[in-house]
């Protein structure tokens, strides 16, 4: 498991083993826009402020990934203990 804040909206939650971030911040009510939910369309991108995620989609190219300063919320995850985004 690991972290994702959004200090924008004073929201801070844990994203279990077996959900999507995005999954983990609809439970405590920050409804993150979606589409394809598979990393593909690109609609669920945000900002990284801090921490490193794990990218899992096929949106981002090599070069952005490596950038680490956005992230997609429907599959990708976070390398660190902690993710602070921006949506
Ligand atoms: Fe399409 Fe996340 S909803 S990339």
């Amino acid at each position: 498991a690991f972290e994702v804040s959004i200090p924008a909206l004073d929201v801070t939650v844990q994203v279990g083993e077996s959900q999507s971030i995005v999954q983990a911040l609809a439970q405590a009510g920050v409804r993150v826009k979606v589409s394809c939910e598979q990393g593909i369309c690109g609609t669920c991108l945000a900002n990284v402020l801090e921490g490193t995620p794990d990218h899992r989609d096929q949106y981002l190219t090599e070069e952005e990934k490596a950038d680490n300063d956005q992230v997609i919320l429907c599959c990708s995850r976070a390398r660190s203990a902690r993710l602070v985004i921006e949506v």
